[in-house]
Parts: C-alpha cells; structure tokens; sequence
C-alpha cells in the first residue's frame, strides 16, 4: 500500500518531470517551484537518482560539494558510462573541491582582478552604445539578437583578448555546449555539447600556445604568467580556466539582459522608478537576478553524511539546487513574486553561494548595470510583446527573441 511519503515523491517527481520536459512548464517555472517547496522542499526523486532541494537556507548549506556523480546522471539517459572525462570537467575549478579548488581559485584570482573588470567599463559603455544607435536607426529590433547576444561575447573576448573575428562564431558553439547542463538531454545533445566543449578546448589551446610567444596583457596572458610561491597553472588548468570563463561568462550574461528588460517591460512602474532614479541601477539588477535567474538550477554533492530539513543524506548522494525556486522563498523574501527594484539585502543565489560563488558577478553587474542605464537614458519609450517565447532549456533560462520598439 502506498505510503504518505510516497505519494508526496510522487506527486513531486511529476512535477519535477514537468520542469525537465514540457515546454509550457519552463516557460513559467515557478508554480511547479512554489509546490515543492510547499510539498516536498527535499526529496528524493525517483526520476534522476539525486535528492532535489528548493528552499533558500537549505541551498546555502556548506557541507556540499563536488564530484563527476553530477555529469553521470545528467547524462546517464544519453551517455556510455565509459566516455572520456572531457578535459574542461577534470581541470575546471567549477568541478573540483578544496584543497584543489582554493589553490586554483586563488591563482586565476590573482588576475581575474576587480581593477580588470573596472578597466573595462568604458569599452562596455562604446560597446552599448554602438547597438542603442543601431536600435535608434531601426527604431527597434529583436534585442537578443542586436544586444544580448553580442554584448557578453564582446566583452568577454576584449577581457581575454579573443581576436575580435573569432568572437562571434562562439555563439552557437557556447550554446551547443550548455546543453550539457540540462537534466535528462538527450543522447544528440550530449554529443553536441562534447563536440562544442572540443572545439572550445582546441581553439584556445592554440591561442594560449600563440600566446606563449608573445607577451599580451590581456588575461590570457596574465593567466599565462601567474604564480604563487613558484605554484602556475598547468598547460591543461589553463585551457580549462579559460574555456569556463569564456563558457560561464556569455549565455549567463545574454540572459541577465534579456530576462532583466522583460522583467521591467511588464512591470512599468518598476521602469518608471529606474528611469527617474537611475541611482537604482544596481538594486535592480540585484532583483533582476534574484526575480528570472539566468541559471535556474544547480548542483552539489554530499561530501559526508548529512541530514537537511529532516533528511538522511548519504555521502556521494547528489542533491540538485533550484536556485530559481529558493529566490522566490518566502521564508526568505516578502512577497517573493513581487518584482521589485527597492529590495535591499537580496543576496540571491543566482550566482550560488559558497566557496564556487560566481568569479564573474562583478563583470555581469558591470554589464547589467551599463545596459539599463544606457537602454532606459536612451529611450524614453521602449514598447514589446511582453509574452516572448522562452528557449525550452531549464538550467540557463532566457529568451528566444525580444523584438522591441523604440523612440
Ligand atoms: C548573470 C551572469 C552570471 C550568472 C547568473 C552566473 C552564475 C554562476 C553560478 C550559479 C555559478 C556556480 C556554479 C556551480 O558551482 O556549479 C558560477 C560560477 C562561476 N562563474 Fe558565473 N555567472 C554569471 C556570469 C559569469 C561571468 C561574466 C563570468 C566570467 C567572465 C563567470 C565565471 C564564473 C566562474 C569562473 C565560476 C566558477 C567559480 C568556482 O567554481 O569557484 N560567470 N556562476
């Protein structure tokens, strides 16, 4: 006979399935958040043998960590369990737990610099502004495509020094490989996503080899030189730091813009105030994050036996992190559903939180930050259809198009 518990793991793996494969549930995730957060806010599923956590003080948990675990599920569907380890997974700081982690963390720290990331606020700034005119021209345009798209691309290339010709083809193969990232992708995606993440590896074991030669001051050649104490980063840490910074650093972004203009557009009078107080710009990226996370879920795994919520965990056990649902915890924030850019005290967990929290947030505030008050200086009117279409991925969530007037 079936048990309470069990219903209650059945009920939420169907909704779990639904926020893996219908289309019309991504679109609009968070009622099927608000159930298993209200329902089963940890449990263990049955659908992908991982527990699945949704509340905001359980997602900040230290005693989690990493392992390949998470890739052996997420791909399990699709892939032979004998595939190579691509190399981005086994010298990638994302992938890796202390002592391991601090020590390559802390060299790409040494250059990957708050200084870096300010130096390059005016190149931003000519960067937007060259699209605002194009927009003007036009009077409008699909902004995914004029600006959230090639923005991050740019910017990302300028701070490692990607010859500017190579920069836009990264597009698509970034996108192919971010399919790796969904729960339950399908065998063609999985190969798509290795394809992709290759090409990656071997256009900039090249470059960095080129590199080698001459001296650059951008990042790559900084990431080149570093040293602690004698300590560098190998040959294979290096293509894989900057594989991840390039990956991490450009959908992410594209969808900060993307969801954080049709978080305004259907809330006017959080446009209004933005646009009379541009001092807000900061907080209202703050609550675009924390409202339409670019990334929607996330994942650690028990690094010792562990007890959440009333929860045996094992260690190796998975546990899959909806941060996208845990920025919308009302334990956490009053009337969570509510956009709004006066919130003080966010700390979402839209770039996680822990020892992995995002290297790159203050590039991607930087970016935001420009973007909005650039936009709404320019415009004093922007009009769209505010029921664009959302890409059907769960993990990055962002728009297919945003096509916009303006005047
Ligand atoms: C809105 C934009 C962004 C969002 C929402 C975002 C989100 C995240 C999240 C959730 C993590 C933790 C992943 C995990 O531990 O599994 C992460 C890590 C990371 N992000 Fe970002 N990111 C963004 C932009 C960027 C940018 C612009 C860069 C660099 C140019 C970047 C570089 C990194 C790196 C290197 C890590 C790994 C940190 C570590 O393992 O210690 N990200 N990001």
């Amino acid at each position: 006979m079936a048990t309470t518990d069990n219903l209650i793991t059945e009920a939420a793996d169907n909704v779990l399935v639904g926020l893996f494969s219908d289309p019309a549930v991504r679109a609009d995730p968070y009622p099927a958040y608000r159930q298993l957060r209200e329902t089963a806010p940890v449990h263990h599923s049955a659908v992908l043998p991982l527990w699945v956590a949704t509340r905001y003080d359980e997602l900040r948990d230290p005693r989690f960590g990493k392992s390949d675990e998470v890739q052996r599920i997420f791909g399990s569907s699709a892939q032979s369990a004998d595939r190579e380890v691509p190399i981005i997974s086994r010298y990638s700081m994302l992938r890796m737990n202390p002592p391991d982690h601090t020590r390559m963390r802390s060299l790409v720290a040494r250059e990957f610099t708050p200084r870096r990331v300010d130096e390059l606020r005016p190149a931003v700034e000519a960067m937007v502004d060259e699209v605002l005119d194009q927009l003007a021209d036009a009077g409008g345009g699909d902004v995914m495509d004029v600006l959230a798209f090639p923005l991050p691309v740019r910017v990302i290339g300028e701070l490692l020094g990607v010859p500017i010709e190579d920069r836009e083809q990264f597009r698509w193969i970034v996108r192919d490989a971010a399919g790796a990232l969904e729960p339950m992708a399908s065998a063609e995606t999985i190969a798509a996503a290795e394809t992709a993440s290759n090409t990656m590896n071997d256009y900039f074991r090249s470059l960095i080899a080129e590199r080698r030669n001459r001296h650059s001051d951008d990042l790559i050649g900084g990431l080149i030189g570093v040293s602690d104490g004698g300590d560098r980063l190998s040959e294979n840490e290096l293509v894989a730091t900057i594989v991840l910074l390039f990956a991490a650093g450009f959908e992410t972004t594209t969808n900060l813009i993307g969801n954080g203009l049709i978080s305004l557009l259907r809330n006017r009078d959080q446009m209004q105030m933005l646009r009379s107080d541009p001092t807000l710009g900061h907080r209202a990226v703050e609550e675009m994050l924390r409202y339409e996370s670019s990334v929607q879920l996330d994942a650690r795994t028990a690094l010792e036996e562990t007890d959440i919520a009333g929860h045996h965990i094992d260690a190796g056990q998975v546990v899959l992190t909806l941060l996208g649902a845990a920025n919308r915890d009302p334990d956490r924030y009053q009337d969570p559903d509510r956009f709004d850019i006066t919130r003080t005290g966010t700390q979402h967990l839209s770039f996680a939180a822990g020892i992995h929290y995002c290297l790159g947030a203050p590039l991607a505030r930087l970016e935001g930050e420009v973007v909005f008050e650039r936009l709404l200086a320019r415009f004093p009117t922007i009009d769209a259809d505010t029921t664009p279409v959302w890409r059907p991925s769960l993990t990055l969530r962002g728009l297919e198009t945003l096509q916009v007037t303006v005047r």
